[in-house]
């Protein structure tokens, strides 16, 4: 999947990869304290480069695939990586959604940067992307997540008990939503998830659109009358 540069008026959203290994490692170790509580218990690992060059590759095959995009978000006026925010686990068929993810940087929070740089995502999703629903879920302690997803426009559908294992220990959710209620669907809806699998899979598109899920399957090569 393509994923452009996205511009705000005090950010530059670059999708996340190889060439920002150096800034992320600096990001995630002096975020590590303040991130902690809201995400997976991480190993020592990965706050070394090493851990930081696995982690974007990782997300390099979900990219490729069109199943996540991640971007850093730098200041323009000084490029600090103030943030990073994303969606993942983008599912196309009869649904056409995704989650979308952020965190700030500690030092710049409190400033709209965080909801400046999801709008600007959503906006992307719902625009090129033609995503109809962004879903996520916040922990009923993160006042300060419920309310960006509040300025964002997000509606509060539900509530999950023992949601996501996050530092350590199951943690309730209130899951939230935004419709895109401009939805025009794809010109061929399953545009985003055809590229070929990088294990030499390709995605199914009709089999996509049967089951809503995307079904790789093994092909060595597409006849050319296909
Ligand atoms: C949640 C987080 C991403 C917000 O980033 P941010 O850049 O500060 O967000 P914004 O400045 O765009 O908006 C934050 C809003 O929350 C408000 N806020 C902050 N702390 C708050 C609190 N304890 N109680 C109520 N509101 C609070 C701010 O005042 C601001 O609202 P305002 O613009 O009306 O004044 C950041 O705090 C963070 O990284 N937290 C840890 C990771 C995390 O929680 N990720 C999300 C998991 S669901």
């Amino acid at each position: 999947m393509r994923i452009p540069t996205l511009e705000t008026q005090r950010l530059r959203l670059e999708p996340l990869g190889p060439a920002h290994a150096p800034a992320y490692l600096d990001y995630v170790v002096r975020n590590r304290e303040h991130l902690q509580p809201w995400e997976p218990l991480r190993g020592d690992r990965f706050f070394t480069r090493e851990g930081v060059d696995e982690e974007i590759a990782r997300i390099a095959v979900l990219q490729e695939r069109g199943e996540a995009a991640r971007f850093a978000a730098f200041e323009r006026d000084t490029q600090y990586l103030a943030g990073v925010t994303g969606l993942w686990n983008i599912r196309r068929g009869v649904i056409h959604a995704a989650t979308i993810g952020y965190s700030a940087d500690a030092a710049v929070q409190g400033r709209g940067l965080t909801t400046e740089a999801a709008a600007a995502v959503i906006a992307w999703a719902f625009g090129e992307l033609r995503l109809h629903r962004i879903e996520t879920s916040y922990q009923p302690t993160n006042a300060a997540s419920a309310r960006v997803l509040r300025k964002l426009g997000f509606a509060v559908e539900g509530y999950a008990r023992d949601y996501l294992y996050l530092n350590g220990s199951w943690t309730d959710g209130i899951l939230v939503a935004k419709i895109n209620d401009g939805w025009q669907a794809p010109e061929r809806p399953h545009a985003f998830i055809s590229p070929p699998h990088p294990n030499g899979a390709t995605l199914d598109g009709a089999a996509e659109l049967r089951y809503g899920l995307p079904i790789t399957r093994r092909c060595s090569r597409r006849s050319p009358s296909r």
